[in-house]
């Protein structure tokens, strides 16, 4: 019976180990609050990558037709609202940005957000988006991410946005993003119910078919 203890409270370790210590961020993180079923959203999300973010950033493991069947558009829609009728729905989603460009200009590459939402998770690029401020000489940083290379972009939206119209951009954008990071979660997550229903019946029966096949013996 220890053993067994020993055993479970090994394996509840990680469930008890502070998350947010292990990835040493130096702020709060607010929660994003965002909804991978809210199809709305997504949409919203996708088109203000498109406008806003693939400037510099691509998601080079998604293809246009593969976000088109996911968010509920047809394969002329996600061409026009995420990619201005420039590209055709068999190409990924690629940043409009010359190799380099960013390097040279701002100092840094801009990473590819295909799994950003999956390394930092959603509250942390919801948090980020949120986090420019100005400092007395009018210089831009962010919170989350102290001396960042990347421009305070939304800028523009957050001035003539209220603070819950800002914050909604922030989260469409995020939840965009964390659907990016795995688009057939979905699936997994309605899939996995079904599978556990279908082991709970199969546990029943073998129950079942165990009593029938002892029921004559001694023991
Ligand atoms: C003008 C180019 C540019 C645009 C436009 C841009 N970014 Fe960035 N972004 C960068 C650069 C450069 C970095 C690397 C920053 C650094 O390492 O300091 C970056 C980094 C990031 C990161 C990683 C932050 C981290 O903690 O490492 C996220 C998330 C991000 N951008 C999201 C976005 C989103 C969302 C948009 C659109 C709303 C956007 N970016 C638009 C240039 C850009």
């Amino acid at each position: 019976m220890k053993k067994v203890l020993w055993i479970a409270s090994l394996l509840l370790l990680p469930l008890t180990m502070n998350v947010q210590a292990a990835g040493g961020y130096s702020i709060e993180l607010e929660s994003a609050d965002n909804n991978l079923r809210d199809q709305a959203s997504l949409k919203r999300g996708a088109v203000l990558f498109s406008n806003y973010c693939m400037a510099c950033h691509s998601l080079k493991y998604m293809r246009y037709n593969r976000v088109a069947r996911d968010l509920g558009w047809t394969d002329e829609e996600v061409i026009s609202e995420m990619a201005h009728g420039l590209n055709t729905v068999t190409e990924n989603v690629m940043t409009r940005m010359e190799d380099g460009v960013s390097r040279a200009v701002l100092g840094s590459d801009a990473p590819d957000l295909s799994l950003m939402a999956r390394l930092k998770g959603d509250d942390y690029i919801y948090t980020f988006l949120r986090s420019y401020h100005q400092d007395d000489q009018g210089k831009w940083d962010n919170k989350a991410l102290k001396g960042t290379a990347m421009p305070n972009v939304l800028e523009g939206i957050e001035r003539h946005a209220t603070p819950e119209e800002y914050a909604e951009v922030a989260r469409d954008i995020t939840n965009f993003l964390a659907y990016a990071g795995e688009p057939s979660k979905l699936q997994r997550l309605d899939l996995g119910w079904k599978v556990i229903a279908f082991l709970l019946v199969l546990l029943l029966l073998l129950y079942l078919l165990k009593r029938e096949y002892w029921r004559d013996i001694k023991h």
